[in-house]
């Protein structure tokens, strides 16, 4: 892309973290503070990624779902989120999944950003949290390092508006940008077969903008876009980068992780698909293939 083709594009936020540290409250807390009234039916409905809008502002989160979908594309080198916040309950401090949350942050090369969960909580020691975390390399600016941290309590809103704010200064410092002006590329962020409306998935778009009656592969599924429902259950026509939307239209279910692109017509589509079920049913036989799914992409 020539740099004129790239416009700005809202931030993709990963929450990782160890396992009950908050990260689905936080998320919840989150989308329902920044949910106005007239949307407020959707928000019950658990989904895996949804934007948020602050001071005009858009910030894209995924959730743990995402994390599956983030584990699979780090696997085959690509990347869906700019990111990753770390949270850990101030209570319970730096656990084994907080550790691991750090190195894939560190690996895929992702701003961090933690929240010091659970404030609330009698006994919650965030200094502790800060102290423990020193170890690995995340300093607060306090302490001389740049690590940003923010004392939160999902459960009664506290410090949301902060992060949020922290979470739109690391996206300014780093200008995310993107060609909206072009076929899509989308990352599947989940997926299900739904008995009214058949095969349904979550995708975040990442380059280009994705329109209905678009033809497409995902994984090794492909189809023709029917309907696309953004995560405010809104019908909507198209969805440009950062933006995740749920689309129907598939012949099959495809994975979380899966790469998800248009295609000039569904011919072309429907060939690419093949071509990479072949290939991979060849692998998984066992076969020394040369092509990987990826190359069927290029
Ligand atoms: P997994 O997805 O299972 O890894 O857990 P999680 O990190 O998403 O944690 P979850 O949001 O499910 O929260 C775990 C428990 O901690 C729940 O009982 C929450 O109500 C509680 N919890 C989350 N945030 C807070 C908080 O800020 N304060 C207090 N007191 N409890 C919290
Ligand atoms: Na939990
Ligand atoms: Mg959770």
């Amino acid at each position: 892309d020539d740099e004129a083709d790239l416009k700005s594009r809202p931030p993709v936020v990963t929450i990782m973290g160890h396992v009950d540290h908050g990260k689905t409250t936080l998320l919840d807390a989150i989308r329902s503070s920044n949910v106005s009234s007239g949307e407020a039916g959707g928000i019950t409905q658990h989904i895996g990624a949804y934007q948020v809008e602050n001071n005009g502002k858009k910030i894209t989160f995924l959730d743990t779902p995402g994390h599956e979908a983030f584990t699979a594309m780090r696997a085959r080198g690509s990347q869906i989120t700019d990111i990753a916040i770390i949270v850990v309950a101030a209570d319970d401090g730096v656990m084994p999944q907080t550790v691991e949350a750090i190195n894939h942050a560190k690996a895929a090369e992702l701003p961090i950003i933690v929240a010091v969960n659970k404030i609330d909580k009698p006994g919650s020691d965030p200094d502790k949290v800060k102290q423990e975390l020193t170890e690995y390399g995340l300093v607060p600016e306090e302490w001389g390092g740049d690590t940003i941290f923010v004392n939160v309590s999902a459960k009664q809103k506290m410090g949301l508006e902060e992060l949020l704010e922290m979470i739109l200064l690391v996206a300014e410092m780093n200008e995310y940008k993107a060609n909206p002006d072009k076929r899509a590329r989308a990352a599947v962020i989940e997926a299900e077969l739904d008995k009214g409306r058949g095969p349904v998935a979550r995708v975040l778009v990442q380059h280009g903008t994705l329109r209905v009656g678009d033809a497409f592969v995902a994984g090794n599924c492909f189809g023709r876009i029917r309907a696309m429902v953004n995560d405010k259950g809104r019908r909507v026509k198209e969805a440009g980068p950062s933006t995740p939307i749920e689309i129907t239209g598939l012949t099959e279910v495809p994975q979380a992780g899966d790469p998800f692109m248009v295609f000039e017509d569904e011919r072309k589509a429907r060939s690419i698909a093949e071509k990479r079920s072949i290939t991979q049913r060849q692998s998984e036989m066992g076969s020394n293939v040369r092509v990987t799914l990826d190359d069927l992409f290029q």
